[in-house]
């Protein structure tokens, strides 16, 4: 049967290459209905035989884009794209577990993680116990026969602790436990969590690889041992990320390693100085030798990137430390992380077995892309207001 004249028939601007023009960047495909060239094409989808793309839920190829850049970056068997970070962690979380599962998640992974853990998949009898955030091989005594998954972000992104990657999937990988990472912090360029053993890699695009606040994306990064079983969860519940988002992120990804450099020596350049001011009690920051698992980064990551925290010397109450936070004028106050922009949060944060530094605030710095003379003097600006 001759095949439908597509373009003549629904008239013209439907290529890729309009008009003989061909960006460097891919267009935005968008679109719910994907034209087929004819019949036979549907009579194969119901044969499960079709190779293209059948509608907007399949993938469009500027998501197919993303995705295949990313994987390639990860090293990874295949990547999927997500609304966002969170919808990646609870997609993953879902495709992976069954009625009574046990799975471990590190302490100090991203409080909305956490609550979905308890409340959501406690619905479905999955029992969820939380571990040290800085555990290693002491994971054996946290196992239990029907553990199904060990959940990681190293380091925490608002308490810094770094696991030891590779003494916990020495441990779980023999018994067909899957690791899950939350790699946000790092992103593909400062850690590389397939070569620590781990299965699964998790990213909140919306942070550093999109890296201007105006993007929205998660990701999911599979090995090949978990491809099967992550795509057809994947697939049946259809889902898919907008395009016009994976547009951003994957022109992001173009310019990540040069933002990221900029991050790392403009954070280090805060972190140090800080470290230097007698208000200030401690500096949370992975690359600095201070940090309790200093030597662990220095072994498995290659760079730091601009999110670091700081706690002050005294129990400041909280009107002291609204105070210092509002008076900054550099650093808006808001969530998110990963963006040119400078940000500040502050919160406390309790831990299993260090009660005392829970007990006082802990103050998240997102170091962006402004100039950090400018940084530091808004800094000292606030500081002054407080002796
Ligand atoms: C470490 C980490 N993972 C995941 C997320 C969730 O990402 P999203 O905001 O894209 O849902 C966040 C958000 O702040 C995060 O900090």
């Amino acid at each position: 049967m001759k095949k439908r004249d597509t373009e003549k028939r629904c008239c013209a601007g439907r290529s890729t290459e309009w008009q003989g023009v061909r960006t460097i960047n891919p267009p935005v495909y968008n679109g719910s209905t994907v034209l087929f060239d004819s019949f036979e094409d549907i009579v194969e989808i119901a044969s499960g035989q079709y190779e293209g793309i059948a509608y907007g839920t399949d993938r469009l190829p500027t998501q197919r884009a993303f995705e295949e850049h990313l994987s390639q970056l990860e090293g990874g068997a295949v990547t999927r794209a997500f609304q966002s970070g969170i919808s990646a962690i609870t997609s993953v979380l879902q495709a992976f577990t069954r009625s009574g599962d046990h799975i471990l998640l590190c302490e100090n992974v991203y409080g909305p993680t956490a609550t979905f853990c308890k409340k959501i998949l406690s619905k479905y009898a999955i029992e969820v116990d939380f571990l040290p955030a800085s555990i290693g091989a002491d994971i054996v005594h946290w196992i239990k026969p029907n553990t199904r998954l060990v959940f990681m972000e190293s380091p925490g992104s608002n308490t810094f602790e770094i696991q030891d990657i590779p003494a916990i999937t020495a441990i779980t990988a023999p018994k067909g436990i899957i690791t899950v990472l939350d790699n946000t912090w790092a992103t593909p360029l400062f850690l590389n969590p397939f070569n620590l053993g781990v299965d699964v890699i998790i990213h909140s695009v919306t942070k550093y690889i999109s890296g201007h606040s105006d993007v929205l994306l998660g990701s999911a990064t599979i090995n090949e041992k978990w491809s099967e079983e992550f795509l057809d969860y994947y697939t049946t519940m259809e889902l898919f990320a907008p395009s016009q988002e994976c547009y951003l992120a994957l022109r992001g990804l173009k310019t990540l390693a040069v933002r990221l450099r900029q991050h790392e020596k403009s954070a280090l350049t805060v972190a140090r100085w800080l470290e230097e001011q007698p208000l200030v009690g401690s500096v949370i920051h992975p690359a600095l030798t201070s940090h309790p698992q200093h030597q662990i980064w220095k072994r498995d990551f290659s760079g730091s990137s601009g999110l670091f925290a700081f706690s002050f010397a005294v129990d400041y109450p909280q009107e002291v430390i609204a105070d210092f936070v509002n008076s900054l004028e550099m650093f808006g106050i808001g969530f998110s992380w990963g963006g040119f922009m400078s940000l500040v949060t502050a919160g406390k944060y309790s831990r299993i077995g260090v009660p005392t530094e829970s007990e006082k605030y802990t103050i998240r710095l997102n170091v962006g892309l402004e100039e950090t003379d400018d940084l530091i003097e808004d800094i000292k600006s606030s500081f002054e207001r407080m002796v």
